[in-house]
């Protein structure tokens, strides 16, 4: 429900659990009182501001019983006397900042109004789903400023977003302005982000939160291998599952800024939004300009009820894609098969290898197109190279649906290389500061997606290609981070708005190409995790996790992953041993229980793999195929944590806990260790449950409360999955 009292100003969006509440004080500020657990207010509850303090600054001399830094903002304002890091900034004509926003009206109503341009979490009919607006108005500029909150009851969520809309008559300059501002009272409090790398994607980091501020945030122009749009306050004493935790995401895949301040008493303010240094946007008269839209999970139940509200509601409202509720088709993927080196008849030779296999669905990565033999050449020229494939992708296609599987083919659209058709002809279709040569990264350059042309074209060419119908799938990649962002196309005034254009012109076309091909199952990747945000995920359903197919590495880059995202968007392929990034060797079997968390496939040679290795590789897959509804729609819980031992462990259940999978990984051999014990998180206490291995019966309480005994294990890189099902009782 969401409400507002006229006799207290206050404003309450809640469930049975969850509240978020806010209040009008003196008519025209907006303060934030409560965030977290259901509570009721007593009718006089109000903001109650401190005592008389020195060296503080009163907005309004006028009336000096309050003073504007003590006050908990719901969007806050730099220059007027609160000096904690603003909610936004914006400039009029003469360059002086906007201060006088107040309070002007609300509405609330069923549903949620589409962010245009923009992916968004999404609505099923209107009582799924109500929103309320706050609008505030500037009276010196004419500006109106709206905060938008959609409650999602069903799923203990708030979205946010905010709406500028200039209707004075003077350009205004926006050059902040955050998706989300939270005010937290005093408390001692953690932040966890997940920071990372190319190859080591989303690593889990907590630590106290000291005075100032504290950041992470992208100017790459994607939101990064190195940040991921996330951060959680969590409360000192929280553990997996127990205690408080905040978290924020963004649904945004360009630079972004989650920015946390502690202050003098120590009143904790936390942002998510836009990176500002790398933005501005003239607002014109008339025009209207919407945030990003920020997700806010609030959890009592400890960082795995954090991840449990998250996968839940990512699962069920973050994608518009068909596929959504699908179970996800088991991949053979060419690339650290073949690389660059295939032709027509050694993809034949891998796709009945695969079929054999049980795989269903093959996708022919990188390569296919122009002349392009190596990661130098042909990006943007998305034309089949006969020479390898001389029937063409529509002929390859139909070799292998031939076979009973579906067909896939890899694009990085967003991508041309300097050795290209395409560049030739349209040299100033890239992002490019004039008179000066542009960085390149991977050999690559970055067309300029700003230009409507470019957008245009690149629907064309791909459309062209998944028009024959020859394409089930699609991987969509973008291998490099945006440099040399200048856009020719706009104006010098305008070039602050080149990085939030770009990604506008992206989403575009990813919209306009997901609308169309609706039977097409995109998965998105960016040098693999490096643009694994809700933003992409919006319009590709599942996500390649990271180029790093190392089972062990692995086991941390999941981990991290599922801090936010369900094992059903992440790609995680059984690949080669020795493992291509690491080096390592692990068994078959740890490579497919590490990979069997997620959204399963493979990507090595089948064709020279024993005849014990590929049998196992049969059995792999019928198990999966047994299971995969559990894993890829069951409840996700995180055991044991790779980052602080020398295990992993999680479990998946299934609906009405009848049935689970338990994932355990020994990671470095130790020497006389007595066996030990692990408790399991989310079943049925009063159930009975059988492990399908050992027969063995345990009750749900058990399992829970005196733990399950772990075999011993010899050798580096051991692991078990084990199946258990509810038994008689
Ligand atoms: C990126 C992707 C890989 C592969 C290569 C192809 O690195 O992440 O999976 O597609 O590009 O060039």
């Amino acid at each position: 429900m969401i409400e507002f009292s006229e006799k207290t100003g206050i404003f309450s969006l809640y469930t049975g659990t969850l509240a978020y509440i806010m209040q009008l004080f003196r008519g025209k500020y907006l303060l934030h009182l409560h965030w977290g657990p259901y509570i009721e207010l007593a009718e006089r509850s109000r903001y109650v501001p401190f005592d008389e303090r020195v060296n503080m600054v009163h907005a309004d001399p006028g009336d000096k019983s309050y003073f504007i830094e003590d006050l908990p903002f719901e969007y806050g304002f730099r220059g007027n006397g609160d000096f904690r890091a603003p909610s936004a900034m914006i400039v009029d004509q003469i360059n002086a900042p906007v201060l006088d926003f107040i309070y002007d009206s609300y509405t609330i109503q069923e549903g949620k109004p589409p962010l245009p341009g923009l992916p968004s979490t999404i609505t099923m009919g209107k009582d799924d789903t109500e929103t309320l607006e706050i609008r505030f108005v500037s009276k010196s500029t004419g500006v109106h400023l709206c905060l938008v909150y959609t409650l999602y009851p069903a799923f203990n969520v708030i979205t946010r977003s905010v709406k500028v809309e200039n209707t004075g008559k003077a350009t205004v300059r926006l050059e902040k302005l955050m998706s989300a501002a939270v005010d937290f009272a005093p408390g001692e409090y953690d932040l966890l982000t997940l920071p990372g790398s190319w190859a080591r994607e989303r690593g889990i980091e907590r630590a106290p939160l000291r005075t100032g501020i504290t950041s992470v945030g992208s100017t790459r122009g994607m939101s990064s291998h190195q940040y991921n749009p996330f951060a959680a306050l969590v409360r000192n004493d929280t553990t997996e599952n127990n205690g408080e935790v905040y978290g924020i995401n963004l649904v945004y895949s360009g630079n972004f800024l989650g920015e946390v301040e502690k202050n003098q008493d120590e009143r904790i303010r936390v942002h998510m939004g836009i990176e500002p240094s790398t933005f501005s946007w003239n607002l014109a008269s008339g025009d209207s300009f919407c945030s990003p839209e920020a997700v806010l999970v609030y959890s009592g139940a400890g960082l795995n009820g954090l991840s449990g509200v998250f996968h839940k509601f990512y699962t069920e409202r973050l994608s518009s894609s068909a596929f959504r509720t699908q179970e996800r088709p088991i991949l053979i993927n060419n690339w650290e098969a073949t690389y660059f080196d295939f032709d027509e008849k050694k993809l034949l030779a891998l796709a009945e290898k695969s079929r054999d296999a049980g795989i269903e669905l093959f996708v022919l990565d990188d390569g296919w197109f122009g002349s392009r033999n190596s990661d130098t050449t042909s990006l943007g020229d998305w034309f089949v190279n006969k020479e390898k494939l001389p029937g063409g992708i529509e002929g390859l296609s139909s070799k292998i649906r031939s076979m009973g599987m579906k067909f896939g083919l890899w694009f990085e659209p967003e991508m041309v290389s300097a050795e290209s058709v395409l560049y030739k002809e349209h040299p100033d279709w890239i992002l490019r500061v004039p008179n000066r040569s542009p960085a390149e990264g991977r050999n690559q350059l970055v067309l300029d997606l700003c230009r409507d042309e470019v957008v245009s074209f690149l629907l064309e060419r791909v459309s062209s290609i998944l028009a024959t119908g020859s394409v089930d799938y699609v991987k969509w990649d973008m291998n490099r981070s945006l440099t040399d962002v200048y856009s020719s196309s706009l104006e010098p005034g305008e070039q602050g708005g080149v990085y939030h254009r770009y990604i506008l012109g992206l989403y575009r076309l990813m919209e306009t190409l997901t609308e169309r091909f609706p039977d097409v199952l995109f998965e998105g990747c960016a040098a693999g995790g490096g643009r694994f945000d809700p933003g992409i995920l919006h319009y590709m359903p599942q996500y390649w996790t990271s180029d790093n197919t190392d089972a062990v590495s692995r086991l941390k880059i999941q981990y991290g992953t599922s801090i936010v995202y369900p094992p059903l968007f992440m790609g995680s392929h059984v690949s080669a041993s020795p493992n291509h990034q690491t080096g390592r060797n692990t068994s078959l079997e740890i490579r497919s229980h590490s990979a069997m968390m997620g959204n399963l496939g493979y990507e090595l040679d089948l064709t020279v793999l024993s005849k014990e290795e590929f049998d196992q590789i049969r059995q792999q897959i019928s198990f999966y195929k047994k299971h995969r509804r559990l894993i890829q729609f069951g409840r996700f819980y995180r055991l044991e944590s790779p980052f602080s031992g020398n295990s992993a462990a999680w479990i998946t259940v299934g609906e009405n806990k009848k049935e689970f999978l338990f994932f355990y990984y020994h990671i470095l051999s130790e020497v006389n260790k007595s066996r030990s014990s692990i408790r399991f998180t989310g079943l049925d206490e009063r159930k009975r449950y059988q492990d399908t291995n050992t027969l063995e019966i345990y009750t749900g309480s058990e399992l829970m409360h005196r733990g399950y005994y772990l075999p011993l294990f010899q050798g580096d890189f051991q692991s078990i999955l084990v199946y258990f099902t509810e038994a008689e009782q």
